[in-house]
């Protein structure tokens, strides 16, 4: 049963308190889904350690398993090892490839299938994915030859793919998102000539990372990064990955540790690449206290320890252009907004209302709840904060990310809340409610 799937019974989270202590995030998100795809599609055996053992994952897994790629058990601290069938060995499954709730696993699918040249697949996932744009992927691909269908002339899921020899090309994306951007590199690897892939914006590069340690001919130019060429012909080779944690997940902490009185945690080996820390960058400019510390290099990626304090926060102001970069901490980014005297301002965040959710519309509707002040526009929102806020009955309406940024409210809150599909958090941080328990004091 999904975690997003089921009513239970909503959980107490009661106000007050304080945290400190380490806490080792779980694995990076894109960059599990990555190596699961990517070790699949390989020649020989990739190794993962460090792989998120979270929903949204075990969705991509399910499907590579559906396809004949045999992968062993995701359980948590496991090395889970892929043995890779090479970039033709995908079989056509006998079911349909289920993504659940993840995003992710859909769009990057869609690019792996859409050049498995006379094979047929059929994708679908739960009711938030099935209202979840498709098209911004289909469309594209659709440039190199791809068939896609599905509901709303093909744009919703289920979506059904017919696998074809895909055509080498230069395609612009419509929007800045890895998901896309991602998608389109899959597809490149078996067009029939180069493909370059422009991005209006740079979305986070860590499958530009991996393919080329995989052994893909991939080259990145352009200004930030935003051209890039895949020359087919290249086979990929198993290596040995190794998932940081996942700054998405750190970011609750980030912004707990930087409110709650008197807290002091300590966040280890959180993945810190460039095109992933834009939260860190709006902290900065709140003056939070945060260090860096031990920064280093790992299979590729930069990582670090981040040491996070409480401190008096300053509003804040952010817009498009440093959105590829903080696109999934806005939820808690608006809590945070909430406990700072002043306005803060979000825009250019349309891409937020599809998400798991709107997270734009559920972020406001769930802290006005609790007595925040907050005016929600078409891309963003503006919130005064300062004023407190009351505990209540909270409803995560399925979505991880807002479950995670509702409790910390609550334990800033004057009054314990309860919240509804608390669950959810299992999409991508399984131990989050254990994680929160153990670290407050
Ligand atoms: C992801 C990219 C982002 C992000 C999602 C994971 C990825 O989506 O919101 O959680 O792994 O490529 P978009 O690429 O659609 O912005």
């Amino acid at each position: 049963m999904s975690a997003t799937g089921s009513p239970s019974t909503p959980r107490v989270l009661p106000a007050g308190g304080s945290l400190s202590g380490r806490v080792t995030v779980p694995g990076d998100k894109s960059i599990s889904h990555r190596s699961l795809l990517f070790g699949a599609i390989a020649e020989g055996t990739t190794t993962i350690e460090g792989l998120l053992p979270a929903e949204d994952p075990l969705s991509t897994a399910a499907c590579l398993r559906a396809m004949g790629v045999a992968i062993s058990p995701i359980t948590p601290g496991a090395t889970v090892t892929v043995q890779g069938v090479g970039l033709e060995g995908l079989q056509e499954p006998s079911v349909i490839l289920d993504c659940g709730n993840s995003g992710t696993s859909m769009r990057l699918m869609l690019g792996l299938l859409a050049g498995r040249s006379g094979r047929h697949f059929i994708l679908d996932g739960d009711a938030s994915l099935r209202r979840r744009p498709m098209r911004r992927v289909g469309q594209p691909l659709s440039a190199m030859g791809a068939e896609v269908r599905g509901r709303d002339s093909g744009n919703l899921a289920p979506l059904a793919v017919q696998g074809r020899q895909l055509k080498g090309t230069v395609i612009g994306t419509p929007v800045a998102s890895a998901q896309v951007k991602s998608a389109l590199l899959l597809a490149a690897l078996t067009a029939d000539g180069p493909t370059t892939v422009i991005e209006p914006a740079q979305s986070r590069d860590h499958s530009e990372r991996m393919l080329r340690a995989f052994g893909a001919d991939l080259e990145v130019d352009g200004e930030m990064g935003r051209h890039i060429t895949v020359r087919p012909g290249a086979n990929l080779r198993g290596q040995s990955v190794v998932v940081p944690g996942d700054i998405s997940s750190a970011a609750f902490w980030l912004v707990a540790g930087s409110l709650v009185p008197g807290a002091d945690l300590t966040i280890e080996n959180v993945g810190l690449n460039p095109t992933r820390t834009g939260i860190l960058e709006v902290l900065e400019q709140m003056q939070a206290r945060i260090e860096v510390l031990n920064r280093r290099d790992v299979a590729g990626e930069p990582v670090g320890d981040l040491r996070v304090r409480q401190a008096p926060l300053q509003p804040f102001a952010f817009g498009e252009s440093i959105m590829p970069r903080l696109v999934d901490e806005v939820p808690i980014l608006s809590v945070a907004a909430c406990f700072c005297a002043g306005e803060s301002r979000i825009s250019g965040a349309s891409e937020l209302r599809v998400k798991e959710t709107d997270r734009l519309a559920v972020m406001a509707r769930q802290l006005r709840a609790m007595g925040a002040d907050i005016d929600e526009h078409e891309d963003g929102m503006t919130i005064r904060g300062g004023r407190p806020l009351q505990g209540t009955a909270l409803d995560s309406e399925t979505d991880h990310r807002v479950a995670m940024s509702l409790a910390v409210a609550a334990m800033l809150a004057s009054g314990d809340s309860t919240l509804a599909r608390s669950e959810a958090a299992a999409v991508s941080y399984p131990t989050f409610w254990d994680d929160l328990a153990r670290l407050r004091s």
